[in-house]
């Protein structure tokens, strides 16, 4: 859609935005939403946005922000990337997540050359790197905004800023110390939330990247976290995913510091909710205080992700993580002497600089003592600008490919023993989909995070039912609801 098509005179609009925030997003909104009717009107048919997420829940959760700007504006949703507007999320915490971004945007090109007026837009972690920006200016003309992790609320003006300009709109913070909250969002589920309540990353792990794309910690205010909770509560939310990148170090930064197990102990208190998950935890923040709240709540989930990282002291210090083998291991214990029926999950990068057999076996030594329920193992990936990418001596492909393999053969191995320890009881399954494969089947999560598949129907979706877990299968049950009998 060009300016031309648009009957609104733009320079009069710029005089009236508001300046203070959420206002002068909803204002730009408002003027979108007429356009896009108009341009509807013209096509005779509704305009439609597809908007993809790569990499972590974060960026999930964004994408129901930006999804929710783009519907108030009047685009309808679809999953087909032949649409008016495209939004890609990116991630940039594996190299390959950066590769797969360009090889889209290429299919993207030819759908754009056959559908005047579409628009493209990227945002997310990716963005924040200076030479991808760079690449994308020169060599991706086709992309018409670009913009990053700190503005995503920005979207509605950056779009009318394309429109008005014609051109590719950049806009690109460092930094910011901003929240801006009350802004529209589509749920992916009506029964369970993503609840942001810090952004970014003080601690500078020396393999990643997230710090320099995702910014300083800040945390938003309690009273924020919990009107919104209520909300989504008395909107039909049973189940929250509390959202940082290292939520023990939550409220530290606020005027009046409340720390995450004080937060924790307000959100249990409303009524409606059930259960309460968090992530990510940084194993050198997680306090006595929080393993004391985790222990005694009734709506904490019995799961908790704790990023290993690696199992070897030496490595881990040169990863710059503040804990060793031996911190790691007494807090497990800690943790599993007051959750007695704990789910441990984790991370686990193969292949850190100067990683030795010595100290894989070190890795493997944690698992085998953990007995995790599953864990994420991701190969290393070097990152620009980071410390480890200058660091001497990076372990050769094939040696990390042999280690990749092996602990992920030791990991299973364990995870499905783990996960087998409920077989026989009943438990309490939040169902959350018709199951994919099997219309007679539902498929739900155990407060452990342990998917359940069992007969029902559509009406269970959102409900908590009780379930008898008659066989695992590795890392899902094969269940029957309890009601029933
Ligand atoms: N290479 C491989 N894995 C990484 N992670 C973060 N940075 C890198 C990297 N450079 C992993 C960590 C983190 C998870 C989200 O991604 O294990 O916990
Ligand atoms: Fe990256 Fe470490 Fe921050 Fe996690 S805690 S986002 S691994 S720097």
């Amino acid at each position: 859609m060009s300016i031309q098509e648009n009957p609104i005179e733009l320079s009069k609009i710029y005089e009236e935005a508001p300046i203070t925030e959420p206002q002068r997003q909803y204002y730009f909104m408002e003027l979108l939403k007429k356009i896009v009717k108009q341009r509807s009107e013209a096509l005779g048919r509704p305009l439609c946005f597809c908007c993809v997420t790569f990499g972590c829940q974060m960026n999930a959760r964004d994408s129901e922000k930006l999804s929710g700007i783009l519907e108030a504006i009047g685009y309808e949703r679809t999953e087909s990337e032949d649409a008016d507007f495209v939004i890609y999320n990116t991630c940039t915490v594996r190299e390959n997540a950066n590769l797969k971004v360009y090889g889209r945007l290429g299919t993207l090109k030819k759908i754009k050359e056959k559908r005047p007026g579409m628009l493209i837009a990227l945002c997310g972690c990716m963005m924040q790197e200076p030479q991808v920006v760079e690449k994308l200016r020169t060599s991706y003309r086709h992309v018409d905004i670009i913009f990053g992790t700190h503005n995503i609320y920005k979207l509605a003006e950056l779009i009318m800023n394309r429109l008005e300009s014609g051109s590719m709109i950049i806009d690109i913070w460092k930094d910011t110390d901003k929240i801006v909250e009350d802004l529209p969002e589509h749920r992916k589920y009506p029964f369970k939330s993503g609840i942001n309540i810090m952004f970014g990353c003080n601690n500078f792990c020396s393999y990643c990247i997230v710090p320099y794309v995702r910014g300083r910690e800040r945390s938003r205010r309690p009273a924020d976290i919990l009107e919104e909770i209520r909300r989504d509560v008395a909107d039909g939310v049973v189940e929250v995913m509390l959202l940082g990148q290292n939520v023990n170090s939550y409220g530290k930064t606020l005027e009046t510091p409340v720390s995450f197990a004080q937060l924790l102990t307000e959100i249990e208190k409303i009524d409606g909710l059930e259960r309460i998950r968090f992530m990510t935890s940084h194993p050198k923040d997680l306090s006595d205080e929080l393993i004391q709240v985790m222990g005694s709540s009734k709506k904490i989930c019995p799961h908790l992700h704790l990023p290993l990282q690696s199992g070897s002291s030496r490595i881990l210090k040169k990863m710059n993580r503040k804990y060793t083998k031996e911190d790691y291991l007494t807090l497990v214990e800690k943790i599993r002497k007051a959750c007695p029926d704990i789910s441990l999950t984790t991370d686990i990068i193969v292949g850190f600089p100067g990683e030795t057999e010595e100290d894989f076996k070190e890795t493997l030594d944690v698992v085998e003592k953990v007995r995790y329920d599953s864990a994420y193992t991701f190969i290393y990936s070097k990152r620009n600008g980071t410390p480890a990418a200058s660091m001497e001596d990076q372990v050769p492909e094939d040696v990390i490919k042999d280690r990749f393999d092996r602990l992920l053969a030791k990991v299973q191995e364990i995870a499905s023993q783990v996960c087998a320890r409920h077989e026989g009881q009943v438990m309490d399954v939040l169902v959350e989909q018709l199951n994919h494969q099997d219309k007679s089947l539902v498929t739900g999560r155990l407060g452990n995070n342990t998917v359940v598949h069992f007969p029902g129907d559509a009406s269970m979706i959102g409900k908590l039912v009780p379930v008898l877990l008659k066989e695992c299968k590795g890392f899902y049950y094969i269940g029957e609801s309890y009601e029933k009998r």
